[in-house]
């Protein structure tokens, strides 16, 4: 393929995508990715196959039962490779909001009064109430602040929060408001630096694209594979030593097995075999961009085994990283330029492409919920409201229930998109 960021691109990665050949989904514009992205094919053949085929109790003694816990196995490997990880760090609980919930029950007979926690008023409160409330038993929490214009998290001042009493910081690499990419390589090395742990939520940064947290280095790295084209899983990565450092959190009998101490829920197994698909899909990109792809990967589909696999290096994962930010990068241009050019809203976060993903809200004087309403009208799928970054809204002085106008896409949006948007915004604001 010549160019990724061309129409025919477009078409051959919306052919992964089932809900493109949908036609209620079709004939709107979807800019509401933040919330939940469309499935993509991979990962939905998957599951379904794990539904006909294998929907028995796994690892067991026969063979629906065996094919069933490769399945499974199989969705370990390859989303530690697409991270570029050992297997050994991948948890798979029901969500990211539950897997902070146990993981802050874990941490919590582990800390003492007196020891200190680091949160932000930039994240979701899915990675931030849970460690505040461990306030109850005597810990210290110390808030990193966001800037009260941009919204921007400045390393600067998490330096002089961290001293010999932290234990852990908890950040997100991107706000699903602010956008902005919040360098966590640098982060995570000052929290080690301070003898303290990381706790990264990546939720908002992955559906642009798997990061190398080879490279990154979190001692906790969670994202929501429902936002990644994938089933509705949340996936914790964590730092081997320090998962068995932990707690069990699951059945007492069970404490030997690293899978089973931090995932009490025992999620859904059908999703869990679909989550090879994720890896499967941008290892398809990888292809596109060889040129050389088909369309058809000999490494996807319902072979549980990891004979097709490709080799363990994690190279497709990086090029389809960077292909797909490169992307996004030109799509968000035009609306950035558009946005810039209307002095009645605030942009949160970075102007620039190459700062941010594209997660944009608009704070104006309509409150973001109806604007969002209106804009259904237009064929536009957006979303309105606080989006459970409540903090961070009172931070920006906005009221929560006036909440953001949020426009938020992904690599499978189009060039036509976005002067859907454009345009439908210029008729309910007027040109
Ligand atoms: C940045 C961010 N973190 C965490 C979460 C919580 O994820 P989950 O819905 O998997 O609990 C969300 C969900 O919207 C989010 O946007």
């Amino acid at each position: 393929m010549a160019d990724f960021s061309s129409e025919q691109a477009t078409q051959q990665i919306r052919a992964l995508f089932p809900a493109f050949g949908e036609k209620s989904l079709n004939e709107m514009a979807f800019f509401e990715n933040a919330g939940g992205s469309y499935m993509c094919s991979c990962s939905l053949e998957l599951l379904e196959n794990y539904l006909r085929k294998t929907r028995v109790q796994p690892y067991g003694a026969f063979a629906a039962s065996i094919a069933g816990g490769k399945a499974m196995d199989r969705s370990f490997r390859r989303i530690a490779q697409a991270l570029n990880i050992e297997s050994d760090w991948i948890h798979f609980g029901p969500s990211t909001s539950m897997n902070t919930y146990v993981l802050s029950h874990a941490f919590a007979p582990l800390l003492r009064a007196g020891d200190a926690i680091i949160v932000t008023n930039q994240d979701h409160e899915a990675n931030s109430g849970v460690w505040r409330r461990l306030a109850g038993q005597g810990v210290e929490i110390r808030e990193w602040q966001a800037d009260p214009e941009s919204g921007h998290l400045d390393p600067n001042d998490l330096a002089s929060l961290l001293d010999e009493r932290t234990r852990l910081v908890a950040f997100p690499h991107v706000s699903n408001i602010v956008g902005e990419i919040n360098p966590a390589t640098g982060i995570c090395r000052m929290i080690r630096a301070a003898g303290a742990l990381s706790i990264v939520d990546g939720v908002s940064y992955c559906p642009h694209g798997l990061p190398d947290l080879g490279h990154i280095n979190p001692d906790i790295y969670l994202f929501s594979a429902y936002k990644t084209f994938g089933p509705h899983i949340g996936v914790m990565a964590i730092r081997p030593s320090l998962a068995a450092s932990l707690p069990n959190q699951g059945h007492y009998f069970n404490d030997h097995k690293p899978r089973y101490r931090l995932t009490p829920a025992g999620p859904d197994h059908a999703q869990i075999a679909a989550m090879a698909g994720i890896a499967d899909y941008l290892e398809r990109i990888s292809d596109m961009l060889d040129q050389t792809g088909t369309g058809k990967s000999s490494r996807t589909g319902n072979d549980a085994d990891n004979a097709n696999d490709a080799s363990n290096d994690d190279e497709h994962f990086r090029r389809a990283h960077d292909a797909i930010r490169t992307r996004e990068t030109a799509l968000m241009q035009p609306l950035l330029d558009w946005i810039g050019s209307r002095p009645e809203m605030r942009l949160i976060g970075p102007q620039t492409p190459s700062q941010r993903m594209p997660t944009l809200a608009l704070d104006l004087k309509t409150p973001g919920p109806e604007l969002a309403r209106r804009l259904a009208r237009h064929g536009i799928m957006a979303g309105g409201g606080h989006f459970y970054a409540h903090r961070l809204l009172e931070r920006l002085g906005i009221d929560p229930e006036h909440g953001v106008l949020r426009l938020s896409f992904v690599h499978y949006t189009s060039h036509n998109d976005i002067t859907r948007l454009i345009n439908a915004l210029n008729r309910e604001l007027g040109a």
